[in-house]
């Protein structure tokens, strides 16, 4: 062979070499950093929505910098391992509910109180209070995490199998689910029921197999998680308004830009937007197909005797957390001006 002869076929598999190596030369390779948003709920929930709005917003003013991944259906794990991994960073963000927060920081107890909120209304005005919320949502920063933004789950209820719950004494005997936070726990076994904690993404099993007697949730666990096709029974007996959590890792926070963490602190607002928006939708439909899908009856017991039962707990929380007490009475003053006749 020529020697110009191999000089050329050399020249060609070293190109081609290059080109594969490179990814065949056309594509662009992606270096966008990638910001990864766990939290356990199906697509078709209003959480799921207000964040693919998120990653639309970040990416569209953004978007060749970052590349924002939502990941629904503890894909990324249970609520507990997704604040964790938030924390250390592995991942940047995630939904957790109040109630898990309180095993991170005691500064959450407070919103995990049963009866703390009068109303809606009075439960909304206290949320957006940044008085009220900053102080606690900024008390993790030191363990790796802060909360960027409050996401509405409505009202927590009792729900069971078979037997339904107009009154206190109804719960005796009964293995009702709670989450797992400690006063959830001594919640239900201040209102008679036998507490057993879990994670969210054990009940539906736990229901069907009767290991449990029923849970305590919004309308949305009947349809989104299909607990409505084990519990046939719902009371509204309002024992809890617990708001969801967007939390975020500190250092990834602390490393944007001014103008990035304006564009990032817009996009937590559009969340709480957006899913109060879709709640109220959402939850009108959960209701509408649990009565007349599902076969679940709706059952509006008295509240009062559920709630005299729990309300020393605030007492005895504010004696454990004293300096919980200005927060408290903030909240107070929220639920003086949004009483119940306004509902
Ligand atoms: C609601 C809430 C979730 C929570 C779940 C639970 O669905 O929105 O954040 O995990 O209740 O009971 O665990």
């Amino acid at each position: 062979m020529k020697r110009w002869h191999k000089l050329l076929i050399a020249g060609v598999c070293i190109g081609m070499s290059i080109i594969l190596i490179s990814g065949c030369g056309t594509s662009k390779k992606d270096d966008r950093r990638i910001i990864r948003v766990g939290h356990n709920q199906a697509t078709d929930h209003p959480t799921n929505i207000a964040l693919m709005e998120f990653e639309e917003y970040i990416e569209s003013k953004l978007g060749d910098k970052y590349n924002v991944e939502v990941y629904p259906s503890e894909l990324l794990g249970s609520q507990t391992d997704m604040v964790q991994l938030t924390q250390t960073g592995a991942i940047d963000f995630c939904v957790a509910s109040n109630s898990i927060l309180e095993t991170f920081s005691e500064n959450y107890t407070l919103f995990n109180m049963p009866f703390l909120f009068d109303t809606t209304q009075a439960y909304h005005a206290a949320m957006d209070d940044p008085k009220i919320i900053e102080p606690i949502f900024e008390s993790t920063k030191q363990a790796g995490f802060e909360a960027v933004t409050w996401i509405d789950a409505g009202t927590r209820n009792f729900y069971t199998v078979s037997k339904p719950i107009e009154k206190p004494e109804d719960l005796k005997g009964l293995k009702i689910r709670v989450q797992q936070s400690p006063t959830n726990v001594q919640m239900m076994e201040l209102l008679g029921g036998s507490a057993t904690p879990m994670g969210f993404g054990e009940v539906y099993t736990a229901l069907q197999s009767k290991v449990i007697d029923g849970a305590e949730n919004n309308e949305m666990a009947l349809t989104s998680n299909g607990h409505g096709d084990v519990c046939k029974y719902y009371s509204y007996n309002m024992h809890q308004m617990i708001p969801d959590i967007l939390i975020g890792n500190v250092a990834f926070l602390e490393e944007l830009s001014k103008e990035e963490r304006e564009i990032f602190e817009e996009g937590f607002e559009l969340v709480n937007r957006v899913e109060r928006k879709e709640w109220v939708k959402a939850v009108a439909a959960a209701k509408e197909k649990a009565q007349n899908e599902q076969g679940v009856t709706f059952l509006y017991p008295d509240t009062k005797p559920f709630q005299e039962i729990c309300m020393p707990m605030h007492d005895s929380m504010l004696k454990q957390y004293p300096d919980l007490k200005p927060i408290y009475e903030k909240i107070q003053s929220h639920n003086a001006a949004n009483p119940a006749t306004a509902e």
